[in-house]
């Protein structure tokens, strides 16, 4: 195992960790790489996050760490941890981080609360995390540079392809981890263990959601439809009976599987279209189809219950708010003009609109959503408000009306140049 566990790993990221490695030691402490990266080091799974855990003072260590690697230092005190953001990247443009934290054992001042902090040593400091598979470490001082480190027997778990806690309160020190259990279950088809399931049912029957910070229930709803493929997880979660803390009329269907399916397949072909929108939500389009037997009320009270942000809030609700009116709209059999589809698409979000097109039936609808998208959306006309000015129209609403018709027209086809678009207006005035 020692000799593979760097296979792969960018030359630089190596050279990185030894540094690491090096300094602790100088400053009298041991530095030890843990978490999810060695558990995909040993599955195969390319993962650059980085968690680095000092026996000693993290954020002393952070500290110089950063002036020697010209980082931005971010310290949180509170959890005796800190982030070193790299002047550089490896994967894509995205800056390299480093989260650094020191060796701890916790102690959970009420079940579900966040831990007060007591320094402590690697051993301590792993058996307080979620699951075996997730606490293993692989050591960094020079002498012992890439020794692995498995005080619970992760790497038996992998093997086996178990999902199993550490020690029987994990899940009350943490109800999120109800979430993680089945996301890692889900993601690498492993299955939770009967101890672990058993105490899964305990903490849900005693309420530990209720106890937890909704912000934090979010996030971990937000990672699972983030996954590869996160139908699975949700119908695990359902069949663990998890789901009614999102929402009790969560309703799980076979259309659902066959809804997800349909939004990947739109994200997809949207993606790798030439208009792509750069930052599009997948999982919110995923939250809009578990949504779907929610009225906007339920929508309403579930964004501000997990304190949605104000943006994603708009989005669902928008969403709940026209998409049946719209796909009655657009399956419409008489011809519609593409201003017209245009105009009832384009104040939604690109989120609502490709779950729309998931979620229509025929292919025409389909179709139409489709072209909006591609030939539509992004139509510009030349003329502006100044050259209506010209024509002698005075400032006021008028010429944002006119200039709404031009579109339209520019849309529809029946202009294309610019003096096209004001012989148009013309005409119009
Ligand atoms: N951890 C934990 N309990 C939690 C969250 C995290 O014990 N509720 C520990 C686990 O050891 C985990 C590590 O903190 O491996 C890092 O957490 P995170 O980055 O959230 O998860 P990863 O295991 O890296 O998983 P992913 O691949 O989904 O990022």
């Amino acid at each position: 195992m020692d000799k593979k566990i760097w296979r792969a790993v960018p030359v630089k990221l190596v050279k990185l960790l030894r540094f690491i490695g090096e300094m602790a030691e100088v400053k009298g402490y041991s530095a030890f790489i843990v978490g999810g990266f060695v558990r995909d080091r040993i599955l195969g799974v390319k993962n650059f996050d980085v968690d680095i855990v000092i026996e000693g003072d993290a954020i002393d260590f952070s500290r110089s760490f950063a002036d020697e690697v010209k980082g931005a230092l971010v310290v949180h005190h509170k959890f005796g941890t800190a982030t070193v953001v790299m002047p550089w990247s490896i994967a894509k443009d995205k800056r390299f981080k480093v989260d650094i934290a020191t060796a701890r054992k916790e102690r959970y001042r009420a079940p579900a609360a966040l831990p007060d902090v007591e320094f402590s040593s690697l051993r301590d400091d792993l058996y307080r995390r979620d699951f075996t598979i997730n606490a293993m470490a692989i050591a960094l001082s020079r002498d012992s540079f890439g020794q692995f480190i498995d005080f619970f027997d992760g790497l038996g778990d992998i093997r086996k392809g178990v999902v199993s806690v550490l020690h029987k309160g994990s899940f009350i020190d943490d109800p999120t981890r109800i979430f993680r259990a089945v996301r890692f279950e889900q993601r690498f088809g492993f299955r939770i263990d009967k101890h672990t399931e058993d105490l899964i049912k305990t903490a849900i029957d005693e309420d530990m959601f209720g106890r937890t910070e909704r912000q934090r229930i979010r996030d971990e709803l937000i990672l699972m439809l983030n996954e590869r493929d996160p139908v699975k997880a949700v119908m695990r979660m359902h069949q663990l009976d998890e789901l009614r803390f999102i929402h009790p009329n969560i309703k799980i269907g076979k259309d659902l599987k066959r809804l997800f399916k349909s939004i990947k397949e739109r994200y997809d072909w949207y993606m790798t279209s030439p208009l792509k929108a750069k930052n599009l939500d997948l999982w919110l389009i995923y939250l809009m189809a578990l949504l779907s037997d929610l009225d906007k009320k339920g929508v309403r009270d579930l964004c501000g219950k997990f304190v949605f942000s104000r943006n994603d809030k708009i989005r669902l609700i928008s969403c709940k708010d026209s998409c049946d009116k719209i796909l009655q709209f657009l399956s419409r059999k008489k011809h519609l003009r593409p201003s017209e589809i245009y105009k009832r698409l384009r104040p939604l979000s690109c989120e609502t609109i490709l779950f729309m097109m998931a979620k229509a039936k025929g292919d025409k609808v389909k179709a139409r959503i489709g072209d909006f998208l591609m030939k539509s959306k992004d139509v510009k006309i030349k003329a502006k408000g100044m050259d209506l000015k010209r024509m002698g129209l005075k400032e006021g609403p008028a010429i944002g009306r006119i200039l709404g018709q031009i579109l339209c027209a520019k849309i529809d086809g029946e202009v294309s140049s610019k003096s096209e678009e004001l012989t148009y207006a013309r005409r119009l005035l």
